[in-house]
């Protein structure tokens, strides 16, 4: 029998839509990893770890390659305006996941309270649940200021809130506008953990080297929970991290760096697709960050609010069963993101990513002409 920590918890909406979508002849713009390669530059980083020192198929330090955490301390203790120790202050994970989830162990308790901002990232909820802690859902309207961060901020430090900071998609920002940390603004830094991926920021979603930046008070109990659990994580992929930072240091905010290039060209990804999908009047909402943008589906809902499946079972989540079945289009319905109670009221959205090759988004031009026909002129 299962641990009781797992009640409730085997439904998982990605399986459900994955499986769907293998069925039929579909473009897939659900899941979100790139299907382009990595910069040359870290590819060439981890055939180097794998080919060169042999030291480097053996276990490495258990909280950090160390020349990894030594650059992570310095980028991004720049970024967060703090002098950061690479013992102290940082911790590598396998992926944003693994630091999720050693996060959620270390610091949750039986009974705790967890405020989980929707749409959130599907796996904090389980997470709270497997620690023994109560979720507490706040649903965020599509704007999301410096002014509301700051009040997020302010909230914290008057009630004594302990703030984890999920910032994987901080290089992914769009139209000039700035990644703004929380963990940077007054007060945040001692009651904050901001985790990363190398997965998001070097487009090789498949090495899973993640991070997690905090204060030591904090750290020192997500150290108890790796050791005795991780332990170590792969050496070669953290290896080629290092590398891949350490040469994006040298070019920081210049025209060479991966993290200006990746972004003005998934802008252009963005506009490809925000484009496109209205000829079919989809109603794109313009997508300011991450690997994602959303659909306004509200008229598809009241011109045709019959479509299959159970009564009970939000609308976005037909519309997209309906849409890979007849369209050959794979999105995610938002409602995925919500926690239960919440879903009816956002059931009108559905997420396309937009990091994918010209081929892709050829292909889904493609369907969405042929789309675009059948509803005639
Ligand atoms: C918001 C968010 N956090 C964390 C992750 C997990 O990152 P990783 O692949 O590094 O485990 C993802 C991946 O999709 C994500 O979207």
């Amino acid at each position: 029998l299962p641990a009781r920590r797992l009640d409730g918890l085997e439904y998982n909406p990605w399986v459900e839509f994955v499986e769907l979508a293998k069925e039929y002849e579909t473009v897939n713009l659900g899941q979100g990893f790139p299907n382009f390669p990595p910069p040359d530059f870290a590819v060439e980083a981890f055939q180097q770890a794998v080919s060169g020192d042999f030291m480097l198929n053996q276990y490495t330090m258990a909280f950090g390659y160390p020349p990894l955490t030594k650059i992570l301390a310095s980028f991004f203790g720049k970024l967060l305006g703090q002098e950061l120790d690479p013992l102290e202050n940082v911790l590598v994970t396998v992926g944003a996941y693994g630091a999720l989830f050693t996060a959620f162990q270390a610091l949750v308790d039986e009974g705790d309270e967890v405020i989980i901002i929707e749409p959130f990232f599907d796996c904090y909820e389980p997470m709270t649940l497997m620690a023994g802690g109560r979720p507490v859902f706040v649903s965020l309207k599509p704007v999301f200021s410096k002014a509301e961060l700051e009040l997020v901020a302010r909230l914290c430090q008057q009630h004594d809130v302990l703030c984890i900071a999920d910032e994987v998609y901080q290089w992914l920002v769009y139209d000039g506008l700035q990644h703004i940390s929380i963990a940077s603004l007054p007060g945040m830094w001692a009651r904050t953990l901001t985790i990363g991926s190398a997965g998001k920021t070097f487009s090789a979603t498949g090495w899973k080297v993640g991070w997690v930046l905090g204060p030591d008070h904090i750290m020192r109990h997500l150290r108890t929970v790796h050791q005795n659990s991780i332990f170590h994580c792969p050496t070669q992929g953290q290896v080629a991290v290092t590398k891949s930072f350490e040469r994006e240091q040298l070019h920081m905010g210049q025209p060479s760096s991966y993290f200006v290039q990746l972004p003005k060209a998934m802008q252009r990804n963005r506009d490809h697709m925000t484009h496109s999908l209205q000829s079919v009047g989809l109603k794109p909402v313009l997508s300011q960050g991450s690997y994602f943008l959303i659909a306004d589906i509200s008229d598809f809902k009241s011109k045709m609010p019959d479509l299959p499946g159970a009564a009970e079972e939000p609308y976005d989540r037909r519309f997209v069963k309906w849409m890979i079945k007849n369209k050959g289009l794979v999105a995610i319905p938002v409602s995925i993101f919500y926690s239960v109670p919440h879903q009816k009221d956002f059931d009108h959205y559905i997420r396309f990513c937009f990091v994918k090759d010209e081929a892709t988004l050829q292909a889904m031009d493609k369907k969405l002409q042929k789309w675009k026909a059948e509803l005639g002129p």
